[in-house]
């Protein structure tokens, strides 16, 4: 007979943050396609990793080609997508990994599912404003063309809805800010909260 056990493990989260010497968050960026989600995103987990801090990135890009790649771009399938990586995250979280998340995310009850999902005090919400109009000129992909002649459906902005955060955690803006700026303000944040306070380490290993 196969037995499952009640997962429960010996090391506790708190030696976990202890190990990794830091306050494990999820960084949530979200915004159009376009919008520099992914340059920010690369750009904040390459300083937080020279800075020492244990972090990993997921991007829609990557995750679905992989763990979502059964799924499209429906409002169900985005909803699951979002759900998965807000899973994924949380056992990161939980491991004691910072995790740096670029997602267009356009639905605000995906989002809000998601720091239920990872606990509130661990979800920074990032809006990566920009106006469609420029994320459209950019056109990086060369998606929003394909989306204006009808060649892709549901696409955000275009043939989908965005619905933008009313209140991030941090709202940077990509059509005025230069990226350094962007990701300053985004470290400026961020790091503070990811630092593990002394009163905080009981140095329990
Ligand atoms: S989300 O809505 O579920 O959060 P996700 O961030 O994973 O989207 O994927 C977005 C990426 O998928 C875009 O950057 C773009 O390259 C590609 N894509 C393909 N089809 C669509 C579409 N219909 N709407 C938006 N992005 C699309």
């Amino acid at each position: 007979m196969h037995i499952i056990f009640p997962f429960d493990s010996d090391i506790s989260y708190q030696q976990r943050k202890e190990a990794m010497i830091q306050e494990p968050h999820l960084i949530w960026l979200t915004g159009l396609s376009g919008s520099g989600k992914s340059t920010l995103a690369l750009r904040l987990e390459r300083y937080f990793f020279i800075q020492g801090y244990k972090v990993f990135m997921l991007d829609g890009d990557n995750v679905r080609n992989g763990l979502c790649k059964d799924l499209g771009f429906s409002e169900d399938d985005r909803k699951e997508n979002l759900r998965r990586v807000g899973e994924v995250s949380k056992l990161m979280l939980d491991a004691g990994l910072a995790v740096i998340c670029s997602f267009i995310s356009p639905c605000g009850e995906d989002r809000m599912a998601i720091k239920e999902i990872v606990g509130e005090k661990r979800f920074i919400e990032v809006y990566v404003n920009c106006t469609l109009e420029v994320c459209e000129e950019r056109d990086v992909k060369g998606l929003y063309a394909k989306a204006r002649k009808g060649l892709i459906p549901n696409f955000t902005g275009v043939s989908a809805p965005y619905d933008a955060p009313a209140f991030p955690d941090i709202e940077v803006n990509t059509a005025e800010e230069t990226v350094e700026e962007s990701v300053n303000k985004i470290i400026e944040y961020v790091e503070p909260v990811m630092i593990l306070q002394r009163e905080h380490i009981s140095y329990s290993i």
